[in-house]
């Protein structure tokens, strides 16, 4: 694995100034030691986001993001370490051998493991597949085709597009002469790419892909872990097959956690705080065409819990932009109800012209319209569902007037907003003749069906939860002082302190971990930045020293003075669950329960019924969590 030298690292960081580079993406505004500046990563009204030169750290006041000029790419650019490092380098004109550069960014991690092989086929396939496609008279049908569909060289490069030729050994032949990797036998089988032919101690593979348009699947990093193919010229005598085909489950490959552009519209996310969820691939990378760079799609699939958990790291708004035919609409309700009932995500709607997808849209229409139709086109999720629910009813139809009312109905007791029930009911009103007093008094008495159906589901939630809820252990001398998460924190901070196995495992664990509590994210940075100065030299205890805030050093010291004993390796992991997950949850959890009993105590139904909502998907969350 080729990795940038520890002393390469240093020199770029010590010939950086990190208020230059951060000055390439705000406005920096000095004030003393420090320079201010609206913090980028979150909706800041005041300027929270501070830049220290002494230290050559940043830190947000309000978010609590912080860390040195490597962190700071990291999050705005959605950069891994090693990228960081190298745009370091580039930002500052530092010079840096550039075939190491092509190596560390090309390379697969971890490259003699199986994973790493697996990893290195695919992205073989994939440049098999392009050059086929780019370069040859076996792709040119192909490559006519997706030209003729709108898409540019550029594009087709930028998304590596490819093509599997007719041959069904094509790919394996292709691996099999690769001089400097050499595949196994189990390589090929657990890649995804071949089946096997029948006679296995020939030890010869068949190409799974042939006569296919090739779209390279990558995970968040950018990594190809397989592929889905389109159909291409169907032949006549053969039966019929699916549209697409994709690579099947693998080590890399998990249908259900993949996002289709991820990494390459995560930042465009994270910058615009919102993505835009397509249907098909083809839709992602039209889109990309004609400028909206925060385009992403699942793999045919509804939204899972491990897609949304992913996306929610850059952002709460999600927009669907789906076909407006039925199953568009259907697919848009089963995703928009998943994310409304169960996420915090904002949830809006952009309905096609029936029969248009948004690829068809761009064709039809071109790239600024589209534009236009994605920014102006938008719906509330329940301004969708005032037309969805119309789908198939004859409105004329008393019986059915009624039905569709009700549904309405059903689907305001979710919405928070006062205003927007009010809009909604009057349209109602206005609609179908019926007066607005009425329809309040209806939408009342659905209310507190509602309620009282989810009271019930609460209560017997929390009988079935009693015996379930986590424990964990807790040092006694501090048991009234902290919270589960403060605890975890401090403990998790000693460990840091005094283990660098610890850093290692934590790294391992969650790459992205934060803690709650800005205070001990702070130390967290600060003591990252600490050891990073001068590891050699450098001793716990100095980092005291290092410290200039009293409140800090009280912390840490204290910090210090917890005795845990050996570090036990499940102890960490341990730790970052708590902080990430079960507390926060089951603080929300009691909270919002005391809330409930005031909201029981004052009378105030809707408050209730919203909170009994909150509380069972809370519960849910919680218990996700501890099956997971
Ligand atoms: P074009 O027809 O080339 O415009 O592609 P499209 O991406 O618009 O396809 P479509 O709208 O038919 O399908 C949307 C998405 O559903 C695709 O991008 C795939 O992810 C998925 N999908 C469609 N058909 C199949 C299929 O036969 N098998 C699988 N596994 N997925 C499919
Ligand atoms: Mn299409």
């Amino acid at each position: 694995m080729v990795r940038i030298p520890e002393a390469t690292v240093d020199d770029i960081r010590q010939n950086t100034d990190i208020v230059d580079v951060v000055s390439q993406y705000l406005q920096l505004r000095k004030s003393g030691q420090n320079h201010f500046a609206h913090c980028p990563f979150h909706e800041d009204n005041t300027p929270s986001f501070s830049v220290n030169d002494q230290k050559q750290i940043f830190y947000c006041f309000s978010c609590g993001r912080g860390g040195n000029v490597f962190n700071f790419l990291r999050e705005i650019e959605g950069l891994t370490y090693p990228e960081a490092i190298i745009k370091t380098a580039e930002l500052t004109n530092y010079p840096l051998d550039q075939s190491m550069v092509a190596q560390v960014m090309n390379q697969p991690h971890y490259e003699d493991s199986t994973t790493g092989k697996l990893y290195a086929m695919n992205t073989l396939a994939k440049s098999f597949y392009h050059h086929i496609l780019m370069n040859t008279p076996l792709g040119k049908p192909a490559l006519d085709y997706l030209l003729n569909r709108g898409l540019t060289k550029e594009t087709l490069e930028e998304f590596e597009l490819g093509f599997s030729p007719p041959q069904r050994n094509a790919l394996f032949l292709y691996l099999k002469s690769q001089k400097d990797t050499d595949f196994e036998m189990e390589h090929y089988q657990n890649s995804g790419l071949f089946s096997q032919n029948d006679q296995p101690e020939t030890q010869e593979f068949l190409d799974r892909f042939s006569n296919r348009i090739m779209f390279p699947i990558h995970n968040e990093r950018g990594n190809a872990i397989g592929f889905s193919g389109r159909i291409f010229e169907e032949k006549k005598d053969s039966f019929p097959t699916a549209k697409y085909l994709n690579t099947p489950e693998t080590s890399l490959f998990n249908k259900s956690s993949i996002i289709y552009n991820f990494d390459k519209a995560k930042s465009a996310i994270r910058r615009e705080n919102e993505a835009m969820l397509f249907e098909g691939y083809m839709d992602v990378i039209s889109a990309w065409q004609a400028g909206v760079k925060n385009g992403i799609a699942s793999m045919g699939t509804s939204l899972t819990e491990d897609q949304i958990k992913r996306l929610d790291r850059f952002t709460d708004q999600v927009v669907l932009a789906f076909d407006g035919d039925d199953a568009g609409s259907e697919a848009i309700q089963r995703s928009a109800h998943y994310l409304t009932e169960n996420t915090h995500f904002n949830v809006e709607v952009v309905t096609f012209p029936s029969g248009l997808d948004p690829d068809d849209y761009i064709q039809k229409h071109g790239a600024n319209e589209f534009k236009e139709f994605l920014t102006h086109g938008r719906d509330t999720y329940m301004g969708f569902l005032m037309q969805y629910y119309r789908r198939d009813r004859n409105l004329a139809n008393e019986t059915e007037q009624i039905e569709y009312i009700d549904n309405i109905l059903q689907e305001l007791t979710k919405v928070d907003s006062l205003v927007e029930r009010e809009i909604y009911l009057s349209q109602l009103a206005d609609e179908f003749h019926v007066s607005l007093d009425t329809l309040k008094t209806q939408f009342e008495t659905v209310m507190s069906e509602s309620q009282a159906r989810q009271l019930d589901e609460l209560k017997q939630q929390q009988r079935s939860m009693r015996n379930e809820v986590p424990t964990v252990q807790v040092s006694h001398e501090n048991k009234q002082k902290f919270t589960l998460v403060e605890q975890a924190e401090r403990m998790l901070l000693n460990r840091l302190f005094y283990y660098e196995e610890a850093w290692l495992l934590l790294n391992k664990i969650d790459p992205a971990f934060e803690f709650v509590s800005e205070d001990y994210q702070l130390i967290y940075i600060l003591f990252e930045s600490y050891r990073e100065t001068d590891f050699e030299n450098t001793d716990t205890e100095g980092f005291l020293d290092y410290l200039q805030e009293d409140h800090l050093k009280k912390k840490v010291a204290e910090i210090f003075l917890i005795d845990l004993g050996d570090l036990v390796e499940t102890e960490i992991k341990d730790y970052i669950h708590v902080i990430n997950n079960v507390s926060p949850v089951k603080e929300a959890i009691s909270q919002k329960t005391e809330a409930l009993k005031e909201a029981q105590r004052a009378g105030n139904t809707s408050e209730q019924a919203a909170l009994a909502i909150e509380i069972i998907n809370l519960n849910k969350k919680l218990k996700n969590e501890i099956t997971e």
